[in-house]
């Protein structure tokens, strides 16, 4: 706790420090405001509580086993990227362009995929959190039950499988509108030399493996964050492109195929297409 309020505090940024904690059963504790602009707490000791692993008893065909990740909005990628980096996250994935943009960043301290991903964009703002299932068929029946609740509505994107991570997954919308993401089957990163793998950001099937088209809302709509006295934090807009106008926009550059050349798109489709 003192290694991290000396840390932030030389970072410039403001600390707050209670001995006792600020949330029940949490003990000696830091908050932050980091420099992307968002609100952290650092905690060392935990009241333990039950452990809930092996309580099928309690499980519904769509439960949810852990908390995942975090996805985080910010307007410079590669700022981000290097803060976390410092604080000894790795990247696992990332977009890119080739006038070298960055538009996103997969970033890991347990030996996942991530523990918190940045995404380009006006911030800071809050994209998702995300729990896990054990399974692809939880998530299915998520899906189903939210029909028959008839809050279908409350679907925003998927269910499908991402191309970045490989994960299964599906994202909704609390009753207050925040996104979560329901998570599973990824990969394992824990090897230290695991290589980044960078995606194009005009590859079709990077956001979606199947090449189902990404809603708009997903790029546009974020939650804000607060500061340490509970105000929204302002929003500062992102300079660099962002992968909406890149990937939905006018130019249609985008492709599921690549030639050996490098021509990409339509073309190589209508070959297929002949073929078959
Ligand atoms: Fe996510």
């Amino acid at each position: 706790m003192d290694a991290a309020e000396a840390y932030y505090k030389e970072l410039g940024c403001r600390t707050e420090r209670r001995k006792d904690g600020f949330t029940k059963g949490v003990g000696d504790s830091v908050r932050v405001e980091d420099p992307l602009g968002f609100p952290y707490e650092f905690f060392y000791e935990v009241e333990h509580v039950e452990r809930l692993t092996q309580r099928y008893d309690l499980y519904s065909a769509g439960e949810l086993v852990r908390l995942d990740h975090f996805n985080q909005v910010t307007p410079d990628v590669p700022r981000g990227r290097k803060y976390l980096e410092d604080l000894g996250f790795r990247v696992s994935e990332d977009i890119q362009d080739s006038d070298g943009v960055t538009y996103a960043a997969w970033m890991h301290r347990k030996q996942t995929v991530h523990d918190t991903a940045l995404t380009g964009g006006n911030g800071p703002r809050m994209h998702h959190v995300a729990f896990a299932t054990h399974e692809k068929h939880n998530i299915i029946q998520i899906c189903d039950k939210m029909g028959a609740l008839r809050i279908s509505d409350r679907i925003e994107r998927g269910p499908g499988r991402h191309g970045v991570s490989n994960a299964f997954y599906l994202y909704i919308l609390d009753p207050d509108g925040h996104r979560v993401e329901i998570y599973t089957q990824d990969y394992y990163t824990g090897d230290p030399d695991n290589p980044t793998i960078t995606w194009d950001v005009h590859d079709n099937q990077r956001r979606d493996w199947w090449g189902n088209p990404v809603v708009p809302s997903w790029y546009t709509e974020a939650s804000l964050v607060l500061d340490l006295d509970g105000n929204p934090q302002p929003v500062v807009v992102r300079e660099e492109k962002s992968e909406m106008a890149v990937t939905v926009g006018a130019d249609g550059f985008s492709y599921t195929r690549k030639e050996e050349d490098g021509h990409t798109g339509e073309k190589t489709g209508f070959k297929l297409g002949a073929q078959l």
